[in-house]
């Protein structure tokens, strides 16, 4: 089982925002194995960073480098509770967060409120998420032209209407946290029309993308509640084709 994560550690400094997050991981954590660990913080959780992520965060804008320290502390978080130390996540070429050897994880921000997921590399080869906001969105034909270029997924997001604001959006964070899924693995950069969503309400996706490689093929989870959008992206089921 997975062990429930301290209310305290959640909610300290707590306000609606981050009430209504914990609620909805809360309901997602049902969805997903009990091998991921999941955290959440928010400003309350930014604390100082180590000195090798100090160094490489140097220059760095103020308010990006207080969310990638939201998003450390949170990590740290979550480490603890895989059972490591208090160990730097610094992070690769593209900005893909290193893990300590025997972990694979994943960070979303959104604004301030982050989510963090890590599980054992034995359990899983990798995983993804993202953290949105539901809501309606005077741009949201730009966003589901941009996101969803083939006409599948348009004729899907118009259905999708009926459980999200914003369709487009949902797609958005499918689409990213396949990309964060596939990264580590296959180290292949991708755009929106390179990967290929489709969803099964009420709470699953299918994603791939061609690379180099082949194929990867990947199952996702997602949740749309209390005006928030979570999609994690998992190895369990994951096929590499060629
Ligand atoms: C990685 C990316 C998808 C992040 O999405 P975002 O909505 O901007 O921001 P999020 O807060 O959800 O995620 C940011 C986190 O993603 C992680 N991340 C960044 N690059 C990553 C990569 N190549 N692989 C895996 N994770 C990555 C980092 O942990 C980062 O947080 P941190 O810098 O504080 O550690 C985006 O920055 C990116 O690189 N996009 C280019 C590719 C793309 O979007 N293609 C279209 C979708 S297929």
């Amino acid at each position: 089982m997975t062990t429930p994560t301290e209310p305290d550690t959640l909610l300290a400094g707590t306000d609606t925002r981050m009430e209504t997050l914990f609620r909805v991981t809360e309901r997602l954590r049902g969805q997903l194995p009990d091998s991921v660990i999941i955290e959440l913080g928010a400003e309350d959780a930014a604390g100082d960073l180590l000195p090798e992520e100090l160094a490489a965060t140097e220059g760095w804008a103020p308010h990006r480098r207080t969310q990638f320290a939201i998003g450390r502390m949170v990590a740290r978080r979550a480490l603890r509770r895989a059972g490591y130390g208090p160990v730097p996540v610094l992070f690769g070429p593209e900005g893909e967060p290193l893990w300590p050897s025997g972990l694979v994880g994943s960070i979303s921000h959104k604004r301030q409120s982050c989510i963090v997921m890590v599980a054992s590399s034995k359990k899983l080869r990798s995983v993804g998420v993202d953290l949105e906001h539901d809501r309606q969105d005077s741009a949201e034909a730009d966003i589901v032209r941009r996101v969803c270029p083939n006409d599948r997924e348009q004729d899907q997001a118009t259905a999708l209407a009926a459980s999200t604001a914003s369709p487009g959006t949902l797609f958005l964070a499918a689409k990213e946290a396949f990309y964060k899924f596939q990264f580590p693995l296959t180290r292949t950069r991708l755009d929106w029309d390179d990967v290929v969503v489709s969803f099964s309400p009420p709470d699953t996706f299918s994603a791939l993308a061609r690379n180099a490689s082949g194929m990867t093929v990947a199952q996702g989870t997602y949740l749309v509640d209390e005006g928030w959008i979570v999609t994690v992206v998992m190895e369990n089921q994951a096929l590499s084709l060629r």
